[in-house]
């Protein structure tokens, strides 16, 4: 099949070369005419694992190429995939969706037969019928076309293998000659493909990433109630997950989830809710709860040091916002470096892959940016880990040890085991742990006392 991709972006580019390796001819089409011709030279503007291979494979190949004219992107394509950007609109917290009315509006002005118009960007309900209009008042007279969506669910770092063997594809559309059409690209998966009106595939997407981030505050809430508790949340999510109707994956309390779709996302849902008169309390406290990790995890490292971290050498490990990515945008893990270097802290900071983007975010005031982790950890009053990346689980206490001036580790990750921790002789603070010197009967006592009176008693 003949398709055409509308942005380089994350789910456009994965999205041009999982289209192309499965036999379909695909043009890819971008305004950046460098970010264009770096990929053509098989320079990905990504890290993303195994992507690279198969752009250039498909390249090669003939079967995937690039341009920068919509028109020639459009020549006999059948699907025509709009893949642009939907940030954030800082003011309102709803999609900003500049870029797809105006990519619309080009397709509208552009075709000249038959195309279905799906949309991939993440867009909220009603997006998909506004573009039918506006394609169809630009579309010259006798040109049809269709609208679909078909929202897109793979996660950064994981983004090849996601595409390729999703849990499910979704799309959605008024028109069956459009369903059809898009179902024969995703046929020979092995994997339910849910067809659903235009309106229900926009709100699967949001309803999705909204429930992960759900987990996601919840679990954080469960870490402060362990903490406070003397229980483990590491134990308390394995146990709860092994439910299959709880579900394992996204229990992992942390420092709050960042990145450029769950902050936004969830953000975007509570202003369709809002829009349509609903106050979506739930959505409302999931944001609120993400915001307070943060401050939660900076309280520990000031009730340890005092508000005035200056003279403080800080070791940070990890700037992107999760591991296997080099992406950094709205990362929690640079929020929290800002506040320790607004509370004076000197910063040495490492990422396996994310160095080049967090620099571009943070500049170099008071921050070096050192080739491996041990390197920042030399003469560091303490250790913070901010990104989940599996080597820094995988640290040499023994030689951390010998290397820092003072000996605590913030573990904002949950990464390292307390008892090794502590054996390998750090002060050891994480996440939803019990923490040593604290007398947890006050709790029983506390939760008798609530029984007593609840009995009458
Ligand atoms: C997310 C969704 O998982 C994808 O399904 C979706 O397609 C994508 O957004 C999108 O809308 O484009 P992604 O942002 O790449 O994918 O990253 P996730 O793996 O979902 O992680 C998001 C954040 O949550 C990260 O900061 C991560 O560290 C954090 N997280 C994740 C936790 O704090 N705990 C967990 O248990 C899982």
């Amino acid at each position: 099949m003949k398709v055409c991709v509308i942005g380089t972006g994350y789910v456009g580019l994965v999205g041009s070369a999982i289209f192309a390796d499965w036999g379909n001819e695909v043009i890819g089409v971008d305004i950046d005419d460098s970010k264009i011709k770096k990929i053509e030279a098989g320079k990905m503007p990504i890290y993303e694992p195994g992507l690279g291979e198969i752009v250039t494979e498909n390249i090669k190949d003939g079967r995937l190429s690039f341009t920068t004219s919509l028109v020639k992107g459009l020549k006999g394509a059948e699907l025509v995939f709009i893949c642009v950007g939907t940030p954030q609109d800082d003011k309102t917290g709803a999609a900003n969706l500049s870029h797809v009315w105006d990519v619309a509006k080009e397709i509208g002005e552009n075709i000249k037969d038959y195309k279905v118009v799906v949309t991939k960007s993440t867009v909220p309900v009603g997006t998909n019928e506004r573009i039918k209009r506006i394609v169809g008042k630009h579309t010259a007279k006798g040109v049809d076309f269709d609208v679909a969506s078909n929202p897109e669910f793979l996660r950064e770092g994981s983004s090849v293998e996601d595409m390729r063997n999703p849990d499910r594809v979704v799309i959605g559309s008024d028109s069956k000659k459009a369903l059809e059409k898009l179902r024969k690209i995703y046929d020979h998966l092995n994997t339910i493909i849910v067809e659903t009106d235009l309106r229900s595939a926009e709100m699967i997407k949001y309803a999705s990433n909204s429930f992960l981030a759900t987990k996601i505050s919840f679990i954080n809430e469960m870490a402060q109630i362990c903490e406070r508790a003397g229980a483990d949340v590491s134990q308390v999510a394995y146990g709860m997950g092994l439910d299959r109707r709880v579900g394992k994956y996204f229990l992992r309390a942390g420092i709050g989830y960042g990145g450029s779709c769950f902050p936004k996302d969830v953000a975007a849902l509570y202003k369709t809710s809002t829009d349509q008169a609903y106050d979506f309390k739930l959505l409302r406290s999931v944001m609120e709860v993400n915001e307070n990790q943060r401050a939660y995890y900076v309280d520990k490292i000031t009730d340890y040091f005092g508000k005035n971290l200056t003279g403080k050498k800080i070791a940070c490990l990890g700037l992107a916002f999760k591991s296997d990515t080099d992406d950094a945008r709205e990362s929690v893990a640079i929020k929290i470096i800002r506040t320790l270097r607004g509370l004076g802290a000197k910063i040495c900071a490492y990422d396996p892959k994310a160095m080049k983007n967090a620099q571009e975010i943070l500049g170099d005031s008071n921050i070096t940016y050192t080739e491996n982790a041990y390197d920042a950890m030399k003469g560091a009053d303490a250790l913070c880990l901010l990104t989940e990346w599996s080597q820094f689980g995988e640290l040499d206490l023994g030689r951390v040890e010998k290397s820092m001036v003072a000996k605590v580790i913030f573990d904002g990750r949950n990464l390292l085991d307390k008892e090794e921790a502590e054996k390998a002789g750090f002060a050891y603070f994480a996440i939803g742990k019990r923490a040593s010197g604290v007398d947890y009967t006050r709790f029983e006592e506390g939760s008798s006392a609530i029984l007593e009176s609840a009995n009458g008693s």
